[in-house]
């Protein structure tokens, strides 16, 4: 049976004029998911896309969605801190633009099967990669209470996270993601407007399950030795603590944030132009993943 896979794509038109794709050039989408963004880029220009994913759905998807485009969309299913990996294994050396547009799928999210709703009973399972070895079941059934608050507090930037890491292992073994849910609401206790107060412990363990900011962290620096000179690197995050991760690593990369000669200029290698302003959606998207939603754009300088 063929499950239908309903993203709807954030900043679509904004990666595509941040990327500028041309045609005979090659790009990577290092977040395939349901194909959206490389499609866009696809129907802009007669150029090549790889599109990596981990999760095995999404290449199912996208790869029906983009059959149209034969050998000029290239499935791989990978991790996108291997980047380098997989373009070596494809025998290329430079590309001339990567995007990434971080975080989950609507898929994802809304299956109850793949764990990570706090808004349907599925097991406690949260992986992208469903092959991978850790999963949010492992986090709260096995794991120390203090890691289990470690990992709500940082990574969900949950205040109470003490005290919903006590609930956890108080009410074990939990066994569905809305048992999880109420026990963890149990902890929280009302939270202001409308956001379930299982949010973001949810969003911590998910984190945490997917290694997710670990996986930005090694992306950074290999995106960019695979851009050719001019290349650009355009990435969409969803929430402060990744954004922070981009911004920061960019910032570095161009040297805004290093020491000054003399006349102004910074000192020290750099990789990276000037980071352009980072683009939002209108307050007018219809789409609610939308609003959270930042793309930061960096072009490559020459290498040394
Ligand atoms: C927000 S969705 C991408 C949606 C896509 N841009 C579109 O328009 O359809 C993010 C996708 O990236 C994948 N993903 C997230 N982190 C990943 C990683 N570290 N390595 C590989 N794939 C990852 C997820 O499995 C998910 O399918």
């Amino acid at each position: 049976m063929t499950v239908a896979f309903e993203h709807t794509s954030v900043l679509l038109e904004e990666t595509v004029v941040a990327l500028q794709p041309q045609a005979g050039m090659t790009y990577v989408d290092c977040t395939l998911g349901g194909g959206g963004h490389t499609e866009a880029i696809l129907d802009a220009a007669d150029c090549k896309v790889i599109g990596i994913d981990r999760d095995p759905s999404a290449l199912k998807a996208a790869g029906e969605r983009l059959a149209r485009f034969g050998e000029r969309f290239v499935p791989v299913r990978a991790r996108f801190s291997e980047i380098a990996y997989v373009l070596a294994d494809l025998g290329i050396d430079h590309v001339d633009g990567v995007i990434a547009d971080l975080g989950v799928s609507s898929p994802q999210l809304d299956l109850a099967e793949r764990g990570f709703s706090f808004r349907f009973a599925g097991p406690v399972d949260m992986r992208m990669d469903p092959d991978a070895s850790l999963s949010a079941d492992d986090i709260v059934n096995r794991w120390r209470e203090e890691e289990i608050a470690r990992v709500i507090f940082e990574y969900g930037e949950e205040r109470r996270s003490r005290a919903v890491a006590r609930a956890i292992v108080a009410n074990r073994p939990i066994t569905d993601t809305l048992q999880l849910a109420k026990i963890i609401a149990g902890a929280v206790g009302r939270t202001k407007g409308r956001i379930h107060p299982a949010t973001k412990s949810f969003q911590g363990l998910r984190i945490a399950v997917n290694d997710e900011l670990g996986e930005i962290e090694r992306f950074l620096p290999a995106a960019i030795d695979v851009l050719r000179p001019g290349g650009r690197l355009c990435i969409i995050t969803f929430h402060s603590l990744e954004d922070r991760l981009v911004k920061r690593f960019m910032a570095h990369e161009s040297g805004r944030e290093a020491p000054r000669d003399a006349f102004g200029h910074p000192v020290g290698t750099f990789r990276l132009e000037r980071p352009r302003k980072s683009v939002t959606a209108p307050p007018s998207d219809p789409n609610p993943r939308a609003r959270s939603a930042r793309l930061r754009t960096a072009v490559r300088l020459p290498h040394e």
